[in-house]
């Protein structure tokens, strides 16, 4: 990246200025009319105090402010943002609208349910959608995050354990190839985590989870795709194994895009599993909300499913089928066992509301566009770098293809926090790093289903430059990002001091 003189830097600092730097005495903003009304008392003057700044600018000024700040932010809408793992994909805004009409955003949780009825509907709907999609027959759209989803999930597997009196269940098996939310949530939820070991394929070691399945197994958690981007080819025997054990099987389904129409976890003997709304179905997330991970599962755990629980009644009785005379009624449920409420009240309803509208939009050929799409645009990007990067399992990959640079790093002193620095000067967000973690120097990227062949095609054409650069000149990726508003941050100390508030200089 070519070098600023010093009228460039200029104009670059001067948009870098904070608010309150900008301010001149004596500025306004708005031209306030004379008052018209009487003054009344001011509050008791230790109430009052005279220390506050607000900053003095024009109307104008404070518009660039703000609009400066909304470009220091990279995001989906600006350009290609390949972050493994999170489904960084674009989302309709069509399905915002649907979410901000005002039938959907003025009604209040505590409204009696006769006067809800439409969205009531909604979310009975979207019960049924993901019960159709996945093959699981009871859903829950309560829990607000992927997360939730597995502590709702395994809340679950440990009341149904402990109903049946096999108190000495107390151990869950989990892949190392999980999702770090797995182990962290079956620890959450009173259980002793083993780790299972990958085989050389990437897939679970059968021999190690045949040793493991014991008596005291209360189950095990996989997800599925694995964080190396792979569907595990032993998922029938792994299933069956840990059924046979008498536990209970969880599929981390937070990334479904890969399996849309093609693979249910219910047709697989899964017990429970949790979908990601925020990433398959829609919803601008990012930066740790807002999100949505429904709980669904298979005949075994459905009385202990979270309330509330949508339900539909037909005039005529339970088993009448609707025929677009007889009256619909919908309400909440709590079922027998209900391991009882995640949050406050029924889910993140917004992100409910756009995955309705997306799902509905795609219809049954749509969703099964978005896996082929998805693992297609994967599958290429591996096809076009594994020369370039190292590819730590050669094989067919699904929704996301893991890359290491450990051979960059070994050959040249080029790390993956190099390579990721340096896209950021090509105007691409870096992908996930250092993750999974039994992948040494991890780039893990994830095109999505959304993206053109001509974006694929530029992603390509950079990683391949900034491999030769690597080789070349590594001290450009050592420096890297050169152009950007910030540079490498001491990200721990951003998180551990962050310095919120400005204050005037002395
Ligand atoms: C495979 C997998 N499982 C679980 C989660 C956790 O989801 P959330 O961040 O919504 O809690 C994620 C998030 O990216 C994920 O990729």
């Amino acid at each position: 990246m070519g070098k600023r003189n010093s009228l460039q830097q200029k104009y670059e600092d001067s948009r870098r200025r904070l608010l309150m730097d900008r301010s001149v005495p004596g500025r306004m903003g708005v031209s306030l009319p004379p008052n018209d009304v009487p003054e009344g008392p001011l509050p008791p003057s230790d109430m009052l105090r005279d220390e506050i700044d607000f900053p003095e600018v024009t109307e104008g000024e404070i518009v660039r402010y703000f609009s400066q700040l909304s470009q220091l932010n990279f995001s989906i809408d600006h350009n290609f943002y390949p972050l493994g793992s999170c489904t960084m994909k674009y989302n309709p805004k069509v399905n915002d609208e649907v979410a901000a009409m005002r039938g959907f955003t003025e009604i209040h949780p505590l409204q009696p349910e006769s006067t809800v009825q439409g969205a009531l509907k909604l979310m009975w709907e979207l019960q049924e959608y993901l019960a159709a999609i996945t093959g699981m027959p009871g859903v829950s759209l309560a829990p607000m995050a992927g997360a939730d989803g597995e502590l709702a999930g395994m809340l679950m597997a440990r009341a149904y354990h402990l109903d049946r009196g096999d108190t000495q269940r107390t151990k869950v098996l989990i892949p190392d190839s999980a999702h770090g939310t797995n182990p962290a949530t079956a620890t959450m939820s009173g259980f002793e985590v083993v780790t299972l070991p990958s085989d050389a394929r990437g897939d679970t070691d059968l021999d190690a989870l045949r040793e493991s399945a014991g008596d005291d197994l209360a189950g095990l958690m996989i997800t599925l795709p694995s964080t190396l981007g792979l569907f595990d080819s032993n998922i029938e025997q792994v299933v069956k194994i840990v059924r046979d054990a008498g536990g209970i099987v969880y599929g981390d389904g937070a990334n479904l895009n890969a399996l849309l129409g093609r693979v249910r976890m219910g047709d697989l003997g899964f017990d429970v599993m949790h979908s990601n709304l925020h990433k398959t179905f829609t919803q601008p997330h990012g930066g740790g909300g807002p999100g949505s991970g429904p709980v669904l599962v298979g005949p075994r755990l459905l009385p202990y499913l979270p309330t509330p629980w949508v339900t539909r009644q037909v005039d005529g009785g339970p088993n009448s089928a609707p025929d677009g005379k007889k009256k619909e009624t919908f309400g909440f449920t709590t079922p027998e066992k209900s391991i009882g409420r995640m949050a406050a009240f029924h889910g993140n309803f917004g992100a409910l509301v756009r995955a309705h509208a997306y799902i509905s939009s795609l219809g049954k050929d749509g969703i099964a566009a978005i896996s082929n799409d998805a693992v297609l645009n994967a599958n290429y990007l591996q096809s076009q770098l594994k020369n370039d990067f190292d590819l730590p399992y050669d094989r067919v990959c699904m929704h996301e293809v893991v890359l290491s640079a450990a051979t960059l790093k070994r050959q040249h002193g080029v790390s993956a926090l190099d390579v990721a620095k340096r896209l950021i000067d090509y105007g691409i967000h870096p992908p996930t790093m250092y993750f999974p973690l039994i992948v040494e120097e991890a780039l893990m990227v994830e095109p999505t289903e959304t993206e053109s062949k001509e974006t694929l095609d530029y992603f390509i054409e950079v990683m391949k430059t900034i491999a030769r650069e690597a080789r070349e000149e590594p001290s450009l990726l050592h420096d890297a990002p050169h152009d950007s508003p910030n540079t490498r941050l001491d990200e721990a100390r951003a998180a551990r001091q962050p310095d919120l508030r400005w204050r005037r200089r002395a």
